[in-house]
């Protein structure tokens, strides 16, 4: 063992792999069951999009959250590990026929709907097999997060989301189709949050719009806030498990519930970022002509948050206990934004090597590609190691 992973049970695997510390993952779903259980209103359902894992997956169920889905892929992965078709959500702008016809058929608690046409689509669809689709409107709050470009999405000139604006017509049609029941409104600012600010300024855009249906006599049944809260990739060990206490309660003193109102929340990378490390093995240590490079065998293709967000992920070599040394990390993939850091301190490296590449538990895995024709990582647990 160093620090968190059993370093003795690695020597038998093929890396590069991911690795799960289920104990964590069952102290982190334990929180929220916790924190939500103050509340006899509040549900999670956990975005699927951020690790679709199979025992991962089970893990959650076993918790008792629902899912968020964004595609037919992920509510078959729901299905597989049990969730309860009643607990899951189906979001995305651009949902196949297929996907619409797989909500139909096992009844999802709610289609997030995003558009007119989407709205039309599924309300024939739901007709030709005889059900009535339960939908949310996903409104966009024109609410800026303070993170990354790429993961910010509830920004006007976002795809995402139907406008403030828009959304009494929107209503008009939906209550005219035959097929749809409307039962919520839907929101997502964003990923990785860490400024509680930026979900005050969602509530009180939330609030704006309650009221405004409130003129119309509307009160929907479901407000689901999205996801989004973030995570600390500097410092994976001091806070495992993110401040979901701090994160509730946001919503709790800021957000206007009407009575009988249930409260939806879709956490992704808050639930599994910080269970999983991709475990890496090193090839070579060049010398190069001012520094000194460590070559991994992983490269973005098994991790692309560095090379496509700029995002750091904590490394340690976990084999060495030898005087620290400065490194530029990078894969072996032919791009030069393979690199996983620059000047990084590590236990000085050796050929065969461990390097751990933390809290990559959210968006690691699930984004790995077969880039160069190199095979997908796979995905341990504690309880698989035992
Ligand atoms: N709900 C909706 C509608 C979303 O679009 C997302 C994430 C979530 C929930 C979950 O957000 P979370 O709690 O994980 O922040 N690949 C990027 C993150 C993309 C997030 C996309 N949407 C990354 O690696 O940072």
């Amino acid at each position: 063992m160093k620090g968190i992973f059993p370093v003795d049970k690695f020597s038998e695997l093929q890396t590069p792999f991911y690795y799960y510390d289920t104990k964590l993952l069952r102290e982190t779903l334990a929180t929220v069951k916790r924190e939500i259980g103050k509340f006899d209103n509040y549900c999670v359902h956990y975005a699927v999009k951020a690790n679709a894992n199979h025992k991962i997956l089970s893990i959650i169920r076993e918790a008792g959250l629902g899912t968020d889905c964004v595609s037919g892929g992920e509510i078959q992965a729901s299905i597989k590990a049990g969730v309860p078709a009643n607990k899951i959500v189906f979001a995305g702008v651009g949902k196949a026929d297929w996907e619409i016809n797989l909500g139909l058929k096992y009844d999802i608690f709610c289609f997030n709907v995003e558009s007119i046409p989407e709205l039309e689509v599924i309300n024939e669809l739901a007709a030709a097999q005889g059900k009535i689709a339960n939908v949310a409107f996903r409104i966009n709050p024109n609410v800026g997060a303070h993170t990354h470009a790429n993961i910010t999405t509830g920004l006007a000139e976002n795809k995402f989301g139907i406008s403030m604006e828009e959304m009494d017509h929107v209503i008009d049609i939906a209550l005219q189709l035959p097929n749809i029941k409307f039962i919520g409104i839907h929101f997502h600012i964003g990923s990785q949050i860490l400024d509680m600010g930026d979900f005050v300024a969602l509530c009180n855009r939330v609030n704006e719009l309650q009221e405004r249906l409130y003129k119309r006599q509307i009160i929907v049944d479901h407000v689901n806030v999205g996801g989004g809260l973030g995570i600390d990739y500097e410092h994976p060990n001091r806070q495992a498990i993110p401040d979901f206490a701090a994160y509730f309660a946001v919503f709790a003193q800021h957000l206007k519930l009407r009575p009988k109102q249930t409260l939806h929340f879709e956490l992704g990378r808050s639930i599994t970022g910080q269970c999983g490390s991709l475990i890496s093995k090193v090839l070579y240590v060049k010398q190069g002509a001012n520094k000194q490079f460590a070559i991994l065998d992983a490269g973005m293709t098994d991790l692309i948050r560095p090379a496509l967000y700029q995002a750091y992920h904590k490394m340690e070599n976990i084999t060495s206990e030898e005087l620290i040394e400065t490194y530029d990390v990078v894969g072996p993939i032919c791009e030069s934004s393979d690199v996983f850091g620059k000047a990084i301190d590590l236990n000085k490296v050796r050929r065969g090597d461990l390097i751990a590449l933390r809290s990559a538990g959210a968006y690691g895995e699930i984004m790995a590609s077969s880039y160069n024709c190199r095979e997908i990582p796979k995905g341990y647990t504690t309880e698989d190691l035992i």
